[in-house]
């Protein structure tokens, strides 16, 4: 499961630096998700007029589209500060009390991969979400009992890969849920050159233009790519980024053109070469890779789906006539 999040393993190592400095810390600066931004706005300026916090926000959809970004902006937005957290993390019922309990008034919890809390977890969640309250057993026994401990009012913000992977009375609980989209690639454009200038390099319209082809729908990925990119602008190029050096950069970085990587390579060769395309289940194709199913299911297959490089049947997984055209690899006749 450590690798739920990889997308390209060696490009992860200056991520946390990376996005830390080019997040955008106001739903203004926020490029794409246009129509989650728009409700955003009027539940947070609803909220903040009656002096409230804001509704429970559940944020879904694949790994590096804003999960994370977007919930420090609602924080930001609100005027309250957040704390950050994920599903395993928390192991014990009373580690979550304890997080609750120590929150401010307003503030937001922001529980990354939420669908990874235990059951006893996630059960302190529900009274507190629902009543800003939490039960706390006292003693052992026929002596034991429980008091009842108020809470400050919050905003607890859940991010996941897939909201059906949540448990119904968890899911339920959430007043404003949101599904975030792959970014078009004007909108990456856009973010690609916002964070060249937040990073101070140099970028025309047609590098950055390559890099955001190239980004699989993912700012999290255009960012990375775009500093990789000015490496070798600055080594072999004039430090400017062309379209020239981001081809050139992208090309040796095994990203094609249209975006995928080794690993989304592996995946289609698989299943074109080792089971003739389809349909083949979840889990053996990803024991043929030497993926973790979840990781091949929420990270790699929705980019594929969505464009036209894999169909889901219910017999399994098969590759698209796209897939073979875009491998080289010829169809064979059916027999
Ligand atoms: N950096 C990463 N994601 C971004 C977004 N959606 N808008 C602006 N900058 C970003």
């Amino acid at each position: 499961m450590e690798n739920r999040r990889m997308i390209n393993t060696d490009l992860q190592e200056e991520d946390v630096h990376i996005e830390g400095s080019l997040r955008p810390h106001s739903l203004n600066e926020y490029i794409g998700q246009e129509k989650i931004k728009k409700t955003l706005r009027i539940y947070i300026d609803a909220a903040k007029q009656r002096n409230d916090p804001l509704d429970h926000v559940l944020l879904y959809g694949p790994p590096g589209l804003g999960k994370t970004t977007l919930s420090g902006i609602i924080a930001h937005e609100m005027g309250v500060n957040m704390k950050v957290t994920s599903g395993p993390a928390i192991e014990k019922p009373g580690d979550m009390a304890s997080i609750l309990n120590n929150l401010q008034e307003g503030d937001v919890l922001f529980v990354d991969e939420i669908h990874r809390l235990n059951r006893q977890v996630e059960e302190v969640l529900y009274p507190a979400m629902e009543d800003y309250v939490i039960d706390i057993l006292i003693g052992k026994g026929a002596s034991a009992r429980s008091i009842r401990l108020e809470l400050p009012k919050f905003t607890l913000i859940g991010a996941t890969t897939r909201a059906g992977l949540l448990s119904a009375p968890l899911r339920d609980r959430f007043g404003v849920v949101q599904h975030l989209e792959f970014y078009n690639q004007k909108e990456l454009k856009t973010i690609v050159m916002r964070s060249a200038d937040v990073l101070g390099v140099e970028i025309d319209e047609d590098g950055a233009s390559e890099i955001a082809r190239r980004s699989r729908g993912t700012p999290r990925l255009a960012n990375r790519l775009l500093k990789r990119v000015r490496d070798f602008a600055q080594i072999r190029y004039d430090g400017r980024i062309s379209y020239e050096a981001a081809a050139f950069a992208l090309n040796l970085l095994e990203v094609d053109q249209y975006g995928l990587d080794k690993i989304d390579r592996r995946i289609l060769k698989t299943l074109i070469l080792n089971f003739q395309g389809g349909p083949v289940g979840l889990e053996t194709l990803a024991a043929a890779i030497g993926e973790d199913a979840g990781t091949l299911e929420d990270v790699y297959e929705p980019y594929l789906l969505q464009n036209g490089f894999l169909n889901r049947t219910p017999r399994g997984r098969m590759a698209t006539p796209f897939a073979y055209r875009h491998l080289g690899i010829p169809e064979q006749e059916e027999s």
